[in-house]
């Protein structure tokens, strides 16, 4: 990887990974439309003259196609990362996640570039009869549209690794937490707990389980991935790996850990039923053995992970403001 190029760079996972492959001595540049992007997190990252951001959006193939010139390497973080809200808006994650892959493709091949990391979800899964999931489960039933449209981008990517010769690294995240955290179930809880912190309001009862994993853990897991070059091996050029902790916790753990860290025992108003809104999945634990079978291990544990999530949230308040 010489110059590295990063849809959606100014967003939570993606500006984290600019600020690392930075600090790692390499040129990047930056894509984002900012539609959820944030540019207080580039701050840093402009003032190094080995990065260079341009603002453009993934719908606009010809301004892809000349940004993403010169590069070696293309990591597609960009989408609508919200899965919550798909059925009210149903084009979108078609848009934003599956033809704007397309368009991610299509520009690197005008481009002769041939090296993909993909941020894909454990959503993908919908609800898996096998726990813990692994890469290989049975073809799932997908239970939401960002799911869906996740699962359409993995498998262009798959025909363009057959098909083109790609390279291709498709990481399926648990819920990811950390520094720059901008949407979630921490920031809706800290949000409304700093409005009324005597009640919380808890989408479903609280008893989903599910799994989360720290962003520097999650960065670290894709570098140590892609610079292995593993993909390159495999039969049809494609890696696929599950990125998570080998735990997981209930939504009511969470809340308590919240609460205790924030010395407040606000009264819980559940919704009701296991699934906090269409297309949750009541139970996500990943199984995460291939990822680990190739040296990576997480370094916190999914309380670890929560807390520093909320220490950094409590030390940035603006953010609460500009979601
Ligand atoms: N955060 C998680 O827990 C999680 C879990 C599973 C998968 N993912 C995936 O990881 C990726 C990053 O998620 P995130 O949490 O950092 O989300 P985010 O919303 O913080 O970042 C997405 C970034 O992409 C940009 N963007 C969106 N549409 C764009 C477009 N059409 N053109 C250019 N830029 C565009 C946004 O402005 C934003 O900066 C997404 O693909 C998401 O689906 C995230």
């Amino acid at each position: 990887m010489n110059q590295i190029f990063i849809t959606g760079a100014a967003g939570f996972i993606g500006s984290s990974l600019v600020d690392r492959l930075l600090g790692d001595g390499k040129t990047v540049v930056g894509w984002d439309n900012f539609s959820t992007g944030q540019r207080p997190f580039l701050t840093g990252a402009l003032k190094n003259p080995s990065f260079k951001l341009v603002e453009g959006d993934n719908l606009d193939l010809p301004a892809l196609t000349r940004a993403m010139k010169g590069c070696d390497f293309v990591f597609h973080l960009a989408a609508n990362a919200d899965v919550r809200f798909g059925t009210d808006h149903p084009d979108r994650d078609l848009q934003q996640n599956t033809i704007a892959t397309y368009n991610v493709l299509e520009a690197m091949r005008a481009n002769g570039i041939k090296r993909l990391g993909f941020s894909s979800t454990g959503s993908t899964y919908g609800e898996s009869a096998v726990i813990p999931t692994p890469e290989d489960a049975p073809f799932p039933i997908q239970t939401s549209l960002y799911g869906a449209s996740k699962v359409a981008g993995e498998c262009l990517i798959q025909a363009y690794c057959e098909g083109f010769g790609f390279e291709g690294y498709i990481f399926r995240f648990v819920s990811i937490l950390g520094e720059r955290y901008t949407h979630g179930h921490v920031f809706d809880f800290y949000k409304q707990l700093l409005g009324h912190p005597d009640h919380l309001r808890v989408l479903g009862d609280g008893s989903q389980r599910k799994s989360y994993l720290y962003i520097q853990d999650c960065l670290s897991a894709m570098l140590h991935v892609t610079t292995k070059n593993l993909a390159a091996k495999a039969k049809h050029r494609v890696e696929i790996f599950n990125l998570g902790t080998a735990e997981f916790c209930q939504v009511n753990d969470s809340i308590g850990w919240i609460c205790e860290a924030l010395a407040i025992n606000p009264r819980r108003d559940y919704t009701g039923g296991n699934r906090g809104w269409i297309g949750d999945n009541p139970f996500i634990f990943l199984d995460t053995k291939k990822i680990r079978s190739t040296g990576w291990a997480s370094q916190l544990t999914i309380r670890e992970g929560i807390l520093r999530t909320l220490t950094w949230l409590q030390a940035n308040p603006w953010v609460l403001e500009n979601r």
